[in-house]
């Protein structure tokens, strides 16, 4: 099983939101990790056939983006997933089904099993309307497995979610991910380092990073510090590092901080972690790529 993603490019009038993405991806859970207006939507509605490359190509099992047989084994939930307030969440599904093309009879048992799946069994026949944020993206999330597809491609899923569903959700996909591809997009960090095999870091429509939690946070390790400061010693230092940390405790500043070189006095060494390279990235800081 293979998602091929061969130097995609996505440009809008002015605008060029997906610049030469290359990606292969097998088996497993993916994270699409970046900050707002990164090009993840772009480059996730181009993988779901929704959205042409302006270049470039994506392909499935030899299957082009956008052919029917590469449809049929896609099941996708964007970012704005519209829900419809009076249905019920099982006739939501079974509505969700006719449009897939699954029969009424096959409607109705992937519609059970899957309700219980994302343990929204009890409530199948409330109003969508009732649901509480996480409520409805369990719903979306259920909705696109009615095909069960070979690729799941999610946007932003956890948006709305509280801690007790986050973990709920990371629990579901780390299941899903065991057969098939998942690629989801996030810009909470957490999400991707608990259930992301690999993760990807997206920056003004390019891919920065790909690989492991271990191989992504690599080029910072040994390179971040946390240092106990105060006054002027602490603004000084903030504005020679890239910070990933400021926190006040009455008239101490404890600093989080990206070093490269030798790093000034009093500092210790902290271990690196997802967190850490965000912010180095994403930081008002330019010119880390
Ligand atoms: N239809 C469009 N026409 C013109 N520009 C667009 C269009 N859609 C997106 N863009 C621009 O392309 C860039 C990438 O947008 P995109 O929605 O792919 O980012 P994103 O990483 O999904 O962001 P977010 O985290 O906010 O969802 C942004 O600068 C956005 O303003
Ligand atoms: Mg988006």
């Amino acid at each position: 099983m293979e998602l091929r993603i061969d130097r995609v490019s996505k440009q809008y009038k002015n605008k060029l939101a997906v610049d030469r993405v290359s990606l292969d991806l097998r088996e497993g859970v993916y994270g699409l990790l970046g900050e707002n207006g990164a090009g993840k939507t772009s480059l996730i509605r181009m993988i779901c056939g929704v959205l042409s490359p302006s270049s470039g190509s994506i392909s499935f099992e030899g299957l082009d983006a956008g052919d029917e047989e590469y449809r049929a084994m896609l099941g996708y939930l964007p970012q704005n997933f519209g829900y419809y307030p009076e249905f019920s969440a099982q006739d939501f599904m079974y509505y969700m089904a006719g449009l897939k093309g699954l029969t009424k009879a096959k409607a109705r048992t992937r519609t059970g099993e899957l309700l219980e799946l994302v343990s929204l069994g009890d409530v199948a026949k409330k109003k969508v309307k009732t649901f509480s944020g996480g409520m409805k993206q369990r719903l979306g999330i259920a909705q696109t497995l009615l095909n069960d597809p070979k690729l799941l491609i999610l946007d932003e899923p956890t948006a709305g979610l509280d801690p007790k569903e986050r973990i709920r959700f990371r629990n579901l996909i780390s299941r899903l991910g065991r057969d098939r591809i998942v690629l989801l997009s996030t810009h909470i960090v957490s999400d991707v380092e608990h259930i992301a095999g690999t993760i990807l870091l997206m920056k003004k429509g390019r891919l920065i990073h790909q690989g492991s939690l271990e191989e992504v946070t690599q080029v910072i390790r040994g390179k971040v510090y946390e240092l106990v400061s105060c006054g002027e010693r602490a603004e000084a230092l903030a504005r020679s590092y890239s910070v990933i940390n400021y926190r006040s405790e009455g008239e101490k500043v404890l600093l989080r901080f990206v070093c490269e070189g030798e790093p000034p006095e009093g500092a210790t060494e902290a271990p690196a972690g997802l967190e850490d390279l965000y912010l180095y990235y994403f930081s008002e800081a330019e010119g880390h790529e």
